[in-house]
């Protein structure tokens, strides 16, 4: 249980509601556990055929919390990091995920939709994956699957330029499927998710399985996380983590 994440059952259907909106929805470690929970549940419980990704508030969300990345960086890290278990739990669901993205959908905000199968954006959504100005590396496979959806051109402008990406766009170059006013975003999500329900399930999740390959992604993850954890720890992301706290552009000219 975490206050922030609200796990609902309704039917067929789990939603995980991301609820940490003052915080544009900034994802910390204990989020990460529950959302990594409600996909193992999810996964387990045979009366549950669909999952629905969404979030309260203005935004999707603003990524990875950035005190619990400065945490990490400054040695103080916890025992154990749920955003693997969560990255894991996505790259191996068969059972399909629908996303519901409003607003600003920053770094993990983004490269989790790429483990959506359909994902709903509103014409205000914006896709950002900032991680070369953090000073850090792509993460959840997305330094494979990113460029394998849009391109090289697209995906480091993406990454290195931290370029974002509107609503539009985003079902331009399909990043997402349908594009709906912010209005109409719960319920297109809905209807999607509901008709994803009523098929065989047992097709559908081989059909999941046959286009996604799962080990291929766990071995990326792994190969991004070594490096992630790497660059966590420099002198480039504690400036990146320190400027953002202090409410100003870092200074990176220092490092060589
Ligand atoms: N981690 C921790 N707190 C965050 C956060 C994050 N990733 N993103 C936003 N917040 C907090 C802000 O610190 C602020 O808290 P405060 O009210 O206590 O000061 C609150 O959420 C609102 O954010 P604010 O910056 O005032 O809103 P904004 O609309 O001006 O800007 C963002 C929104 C998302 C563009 C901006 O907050 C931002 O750049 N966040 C960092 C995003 C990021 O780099 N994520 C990591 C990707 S790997």
């Amino acid at each position: 249980m975490n206050e922030h994440v609200i796990v609902n059952i309704a039917g067929p259907l789990m939603s995980l509601t991301m609820n940490r909106p003052d915080k544009k929805n900034a994802l910390t470690n204990a989020m990460y556990g529950a959302l990594a929970d409600g996909l193992q549940r999810a996964h387990d419980d045979p009366a549950i055929r669909c999952i629905l990704i969404r979030s309260e508030g203005d935004s999707f969300t603003a990524g990875n919390d950035l005190s619990d990345f400065a945490a990490v960086s400054a040695g103080a890290a916890p025992t154990e990091r749920h955003v693997t278990r969560f990255l894991h739990g996505l790259a191996m669901a068969d059972k399909p995920i629908v996303a519901a993205v409003q607003g600003l959908a920053v770094g993990v905000g983004t490269t989790m939709l790429l483990h959506c199968d359909v994902v709903c954006v509103t014409d205000q959504a914006r896709l950002t994956t900032p991680f070369v100005n953090l000073a850090l590396v792509p993460e959840a496979a997305s330094s494979l699957l990113l460029q394998a959806r849009i391109g090289y051109a697209r995906a480091f402008s993406m990454i290195a330029l931290g370029e974002p990406v509107d609503g539009k766009t985003a079902v331009e170059w399909g990043l997402a499927r349908y594009l709906v006013s912010a209005d109409g975003l719960r319920a297109k999500a809905l209807a999607v998710a509901h008709s994803l329900a009523e098929k065989p399930i047992g097709a559908l999740r081989a059909s999941k399985r046959l286009m996604r390959d799962g080990a291929q992604l766990l071995q990326v993850m792994d190969r991004e996380s070594a490096v992630f954890a790497e660059r966590l720890k420099s002198p480039e992301a504690a400036e990146a983590f320190r400027a953002f706290a202090e409410k100003r552009s870092p200074n990176f000219a220092k490092f060589s």
